[in-house]
């Protein structure tokens, strides 16, 4: 499903895959400093970890830009919280046996569900 998805806009993009995300997207408030082809791919793995397709976030009609969804609002939130604990806590840990500084992602606290905290109630 996601896959196809992916494929379709690939394809509507073809030639400006390596633009700014922002210069390719006319709504893109965070993920900024990536290609147009890298947030596409990042879309997928929101998915992924979740569990879900992209309509779980996204308008219906193809309207990729719109903010009516609550769950999208909610990822902007999620993704300023990735980054402020990589970029604060975490990167004070030396480097791990891979040569890198450990980093969370969706999946470290999604692992497939949309709402994680269920998993934690008695
Ligand atoms: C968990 C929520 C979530 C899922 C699932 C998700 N998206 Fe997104 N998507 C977002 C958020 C949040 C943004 C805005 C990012 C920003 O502002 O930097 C976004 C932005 C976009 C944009 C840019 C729209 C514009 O014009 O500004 C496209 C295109 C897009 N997503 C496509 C997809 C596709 C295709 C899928 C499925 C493979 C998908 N998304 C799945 C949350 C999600
Ligand atoms: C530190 C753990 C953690 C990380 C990392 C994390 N989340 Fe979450 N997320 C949560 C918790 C906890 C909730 C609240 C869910 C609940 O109600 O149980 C939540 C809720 C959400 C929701 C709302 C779900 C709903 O239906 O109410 C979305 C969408 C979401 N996260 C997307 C993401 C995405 C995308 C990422 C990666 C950019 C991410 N999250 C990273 C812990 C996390």
């Amino acid at each position: 499903m996601r896959a196809g998805v992916v494929q379709e806009l690939m394809a509507r993009i073809a030639g400006s895959e390596n633009k700014r995300a922002d210069d390719e997207f006319t709504n893109v408030k965070l993920m900024k400093d990536t290609t147009a082809a890298q947030l596409l791919k990042v879309m997928d793995y929101y998915g992924k970890s979740l569990s879900v397709g992209c309509m779980y976030c996204h308008a219906s009609g193809g309207k990729w830009d719109e903010d009516t969804k609550e769950e999208k609002n909610t990822t902007r939130v999620m993704i300023e919280l990735v980054n402020s604990i990589n970029g604060g806590g975490l990167a004070k840990l030396r480097p791990n046996r891979n040569g890198q500084t450990p980093k969370i992602s969706c999946m470290t606290c999604h692992r497939g569900n949309s709402t994680p905290g269920n998993a934690m109630l008695p």
